[in-house]
């Protein structure tokens, strides 16, 4: 049952995790509230387009894409609880200022997901995860490129028509909005993957897919296996939300001829990958578990094959 006068705190209270991951929680949670706030508020105090930056990714900076990851990185850097940090934005690994040595979480992030709907009021979000440092050497990358399966947490946020935060550890998922002070109130818990029959994948990619991942398509759409509908929104995490509540497949397949896929491997896929995992689904990179990975560098971009456990067998058997 949930127990909808129950905040985050009193949430994380309850849950047999350490008491400085606890407190990381807490810090993205009030720090998604403060990028829902400054989304809410963006057109007019002129945080709509571009900074007129290129970002590692090779794409053009948002002005919320920055305000995201700079309030992440600082006010995570404040917790003291944090060893290194890395984003989607930056190119190599971000040692907190002021930096605590001692410190012994290692967090990862896509501040913003789904930059191109940005502008125009579309649903976006914030994506991480955190580990365990593997060293004490915050040079060394290796305390980042760790398998998905090596998370001990991992979470999102929408900001969609309301904000929502899901928070997911071996333990429990369980989702949260904000009250009008801010306060992370639980919604939904307990949290396990819907199963209505939605595909959400770019179909305009079709030439580059596989032949079977057009199989695959092709027999959703025939109704052998029932009626599917298409939904894509164009935000990995919104489309992963909807899926996750409801059902569903999302795809956004590697290009057969390089082997190289659209989506992120350590910011966007291993995050919901390991929430997939919790609530009783699965994601693949086509032929692996997205989750035994072992990144070779820190932007590595993957094939991603994420849903409930049936379209996933679906999937593998086309
Ligand atoms: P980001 O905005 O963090 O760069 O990620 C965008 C990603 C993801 O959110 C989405 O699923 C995908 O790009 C959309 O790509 P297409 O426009 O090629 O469909
Ligand atoms: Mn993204
Ligand atoms: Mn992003």
């Amino acid at each position: 049952m949930v127990n909808r006068n129950q905040n985050l705190s009193e949430y994380l209270n309850n849950l047999d995790i350490e008491s400085d991951l606890k407190k990381i929680i807490s810090v993205i949670s009030s720090t998604c509230y403060k990028i829902s706030e400054a989304i809410r508020l963006s057109n007019i105090n002129n945080l709509l387009g571009k900074t007129g930056e290129i970002n590692i990714q090779g794409e053009q900076v948002e002005k919320l894409d920055e305000l995201a990851n700079n309030l992440l990185i600082k006010n995570l850097s404040e917790t003291g609880k944090v060893f290194l940090m890395g984003s989607e934005e930056i190119e190599s690994v971000i040692i907190p200022n002021p930096n605590n040595k001692n410190a012994e979480f290692i967090v990862v992030f896509d501040p913003l997901d789904g930059s191109s709907n940005i502008d125009v009021s579309v649903t976006i979000g914030t994506i991480f995860a955190i580990y365990k440092r593997v060293n004490s050497d915050q040079n060394d990358e290796s305390n980042l490129l760790q398998e998905g399966n090596k998370a001990i947490a991992a979470g999102y946020t929408v900001y969609g028509s309301s904000t929502v935060m899901c928070i997911s550890t071996k333990e429990d998922t369980s989702m949260f909005s904000f009250d009008k002070k801010g306060c992370p109130i639980i919604t939904n818990s307990k949290i396990i993957h819907g199963n209505s029959k939605v595909y959400s994948v770019n179909e305009s990619n079709w030439n580059k897919f596989t032949e079977k991942d057009k199989r695959w398509i092709t027999s959703l759409k025939s109704g052998v296996n029932g009626k599917y509908t298409a939904r894509y929104v164009g935000s990995l995490v919104a489309d992963f939300h909807r899926n996750l509540l409801k059902g569903g497949i999302f795809s956004y397949p590697a290009d057969p001829k390089t082997g190289i896929g659209r989506l992120r491997l350590i910011y966007e896929c291993n995050p919901l990958s390991f929430i997939a995992k919790n609530t009783n689904g699965y994601a693949s990179d086509g032929e692996k578990s997205i989750l035994e990975i072992k990144p070779e560098n820190l932007h590595q971009r993957v094939g991603f094959y994420i849903g409930n456990n049936i379209e996933m067998s679906i999937y593998k058997n086309s």
